[in-house]
């Protein structure tokens, strides 16, 4: 009798997954683009908009998927710490998380799974590297809307594991003076990833330029109102972004602090320093996947594959 075999093409190999940093992706949090959506974890509802950084999203969402991390590793300006670096160690957070500006775009109700032991990894590894750093154990401590809204736009069925870290600054100071710190905090970062062996995505949460309107229109996703700040904001995003496609990201040491300057950008409160310096500074572009204005803030969705 013979014996029949149904096997996939290459379902014979054994695919070794590799650990490491695999990807980096700038992963801007505003909430407008969630409150779009209409996830159901979403409490607001609306009729759409922003659908250009909308769908370079989607396409984060396919590349993030074909590089099948372990976790999900998330730096954000607005979980705000004045006293050192945090970590988020709480194994499944769970809560409400509101945008104090806008609660009536963003009142988003999140369940998800930690991975302790890279958050705690992180923690040893920064504070052996001589920065303030602390464990966040409290599970009653909600959950800021960057994190989330990163977070959910990258991946919204939650199904891998999150390291969440603090921005140990207030991005509203005038100064770029913390990024030395993110130097450090991504190589500690990379160092925590390694010895745990982990497979990991970095997302680091923030916009570029940062000035926006104090009115909102009747329609909160009417675009016939949206547009950069003005053109000197637009031009500064520009400038960043050609810097970004042409690489290599060594040259985004002078420019990020040149367009924090010129711009008050987001990137002040150090999440993409730190996911440069996690992954060493490749000496390659990154891959801008989409660019547009949230209320006049520049924001772009970018990969970078070391
Ligand atoms: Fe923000």
């Amino acid at each position: 009798m013979a014996r029949v075999f149904h096997a996939t093409a290459g379902s014979s190999r054994t695919v070794r997954k590799r650990g490491g940093i695999v990807a980096g992706y700038l992963a801007p949090h505003p909430p407008h683009l969630v409150y779009a959506e209409n996830p159901p974890q979403n409490e607001p509802r609306s009729t759409g908009g922003w659908e250009v950084l909308r769908w370079g999203y989607e396409e984060l969402r396919r590349r993030l998927a074909a590089h099948a991390p372990d976790v999900l590793v998330v730096h954000a300006p607005h979980w705000i710490t004045m006293v050192g670096h945090h970590v988020n160690c709480v194994p499944n957070p769970r809560g409400i998380s509101v945008e104090p500006i806008f609660p009536h775009l963003f009142r988003y109700h999140y369940d998800f799974a930690t991975d302790v032991d890279l958050a705690e990894a992180i923690v040893a590894e920064a504070a052996d590297a001589g920065l303030v750093a602390s464990a966040m154990r409290d599970p009653g401590v909600r959950v800021d809307y960057a994190t989330i809204g990163a977070l959910h736009l990258a991946n919204p069925a939650w199904d891998i594991p999150v390291v969440s870290l603090s921005a140990n600054n207030n991005p509203y100071f005038y100064s770029d003076a913390a990024l030395d710190e993110m130097e450090t905090l991504g190589a500690a970062t990379a160092r925590a990833i390694e010895r745990t062996g982990r497979r990991a995505v970095l997302l680091a949460s923030n916009s570029l330029s940062h000035l926006h309107w104090d009115r909102e229109p009747d329609l909160p996703e009417d675009m016939g109102v949206e547009r950069p700040f003005d053109h000197h904001q637009y031009a500064g995003d520009m400038e960043l972004l050609q810097v970004v496609r042409e690489g290599p990201t060594e040259r985004l040491r002078t420019a990020v602090p040149k367009h924090i300057a010129a711009t008050q950008a987001e990137t002040k409160a150090g999440s993409l320093t730190w996911l440069l310096a996690a992954m060493g500074w490749p000496a390659i572009a990154g891959d801008v996947l989409a660019y547009g204005t949230v209320i006049a803030t520049g924001n772009a969705v970018v990969e970078w594959v070391p």
